[in-house]
């Protein structure tokens, strides 16, 4: 028996503590968005949130997410208007898209310890996330369009 929370809703199964949390969300749960890739945490196709912070969930087992907050690309924003999602239309990053649900939550992850990315840092930090279509400099372009805008609503609600 495995507690946690999936975007927003509590969660109790009764499955094998060694699944994947990645075949859980999308087998048991049904929620799509987040995509097999390799299978041995070096692609980032898998990538969501346990808490907060970017995970592979293709290699954390049911076993080490009791108690936790996950949150896939489905609930990063329950109207599909996160900053990195407008950005990612506003810049039309994606090309076959396989990586890109990935690609977002790393970048979420990312913006919450570098609010101001340079081109280094999202080099750094999302080179764990492979785009077989080569959408990087896309990819880049909208992780800065997303930072703006959070940089303005920050300074907005500053002054506010
Ligand atoms: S499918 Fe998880 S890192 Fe590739
Ligand atoms: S957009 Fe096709 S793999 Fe990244």
């Amino acid at each position: 028996m495995t507690e946690f929370n999936l975007n927003g809703k509590s969660i109790i199964v009764d499955i094998d503590e060694d699944t994947s949390l990645l075949w859980a969300i999308r087998d048991v749960f049904g929620i799509k968005g987040t995509k097999f890739g390799c299978g041995i945490g070096m692609c980032g196709a898998c990538t969501v949130h346990i808490d907060g912070r970017a995970v592979r969930s293709c290699i954390t087992p049911l076993s080490a997410v009791g108690g936790a907050e996950i949150t896939t690309i489905e609930g990063l924003d329950a109207a599909g208007q996160h900053p990195l999602q407008k950005a990612w239309i506003q810049a039309q990053t994606p090309q076959c898209g396989y990586c890109q649900s990935g690609q977002i939550m790393q970048a979420a992850s990312m913006l919450k310890d570098y609010p101001n990315p340079s081109d280094a840092d999202i080099d750094n930090i999302m080179s764990g996330n492979l785009c077989r279509c080569m959408a990087y400099a896309r990819i880049r372009k909208a992780i800065k369009l997303a930072a703006a805008e959070l940089a303005g609503a920050a300074t907005t609600g500053a002054s506010s």
